[in-house]
């Protein structure tokens, strides 16, 4: 870990990109860069919880990754219930708390199952949210929240001329999901690929070379410290911050 005092960002987002390349490099099947990028999630969720992160969202299935071949679809979709297997009772002891954003209910039964039975049992967790992006588009996540609000104000529940940006985010998937932080996508691409177009607003952005599946605690911890050199304005000059600075 860097030695920079600043705090660990509260909240991580990650798109692990580079499984099919990382496969395809090695005369393997996309799929065998799938299943290898699951340990670089075994190895990243750890970090993440010994570094002090408090959100971590991964970026497991988009809703555009429905369009790929099924055979590496039906991969993709037998990973979560074979790590919630192999993972579950660390989760549980090390107080992590799991929670699913996306459309869900297009999930096939089984793969939702498997994620409404870890989110429920570690829903009384109040350590790091490990949070995974399961069919999930920014885009849809954010139409869903007007949805919402619109039955709200129909109902009456909500007038409308109330609607600011607090209470738009309260209806996103996770009304309670803090702002990113730190946006780390891997795979040397630097797109945002609609992933939590709400909540990376003000988010510092690390690209990183390396493919997901060969990502290490060290490819963390220097993204981190990339991000501890930051100077975030949210808008302000680097004199207001700087005057304003305890
Ligand atoms: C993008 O790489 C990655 C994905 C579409 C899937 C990411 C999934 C995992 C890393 C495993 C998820 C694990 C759990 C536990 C749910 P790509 O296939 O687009 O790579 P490429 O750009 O090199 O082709």
């Amino acid at each position: 870990m860097s030695c920079d005092t600043s705090p660990a960002p509260r909240h991580v987002a990650i798109v692990m990109d580079g499984n099919g390349r990382w496969a395809e490099r090695r005369g393997l099947a996309r799929t065998q860069g799938h299943r290898a990028g699951v340990e670089a999630v075994r190895r990243t969720v750890r970090a993440a919880r010994e570094l002090g992160v408090g959100w971590l969202t991964l970026y497991a299935f988009s809703s555009e990754n429905w369009k790929r071949p099924k055979r590496e679809i039906d991969v993709l979709m037998s990973l979560p219930e074979e790590f919630f297997d192999r993972e579950l009772p660390e989760a549980i002891e090390k107080n992590v708390r799991i929670l699913a954003i996306g459309r869900l209910s297009r999930l096939p039964a089984r793969v939702r199952a498997a994620v409404e039975d870890a989110v429920q049992r570690t829903a009384h967790n109040d350590g790091m949210r490990l949070v995974f992006a399961l069919s999930y588009g920014g885009r849809a996540e954010i139409v869903d929240a007007a949805r919402r609000l619109l039955q709200n104000c129909n109902a009456g529940q909500l007038d409308s001329a109330a609607l600011d940006e607090k209470i738009f985010a309260a209806h996103l998937d996770l009304a309670e999901m803090p702002d990113v932080d730190l946006l780390i996508r891997t795979g040397a691409e630097q797109r945002v690929s609609n992933f939590l177009l709400w909540q990376i607003a003000y988010a510092e952005i690390v690209c990183s070379g390396v493919m997901w599946p060969d990502f290490q605690r060290r490819h963390f911890e220097s993204a981190i410290a990339e991000y501890q050199r930051r100077e975030r304005r949210f808008g302000l000059t680097g004199a207001q911050l700087r005057a304003a600075a305890p």
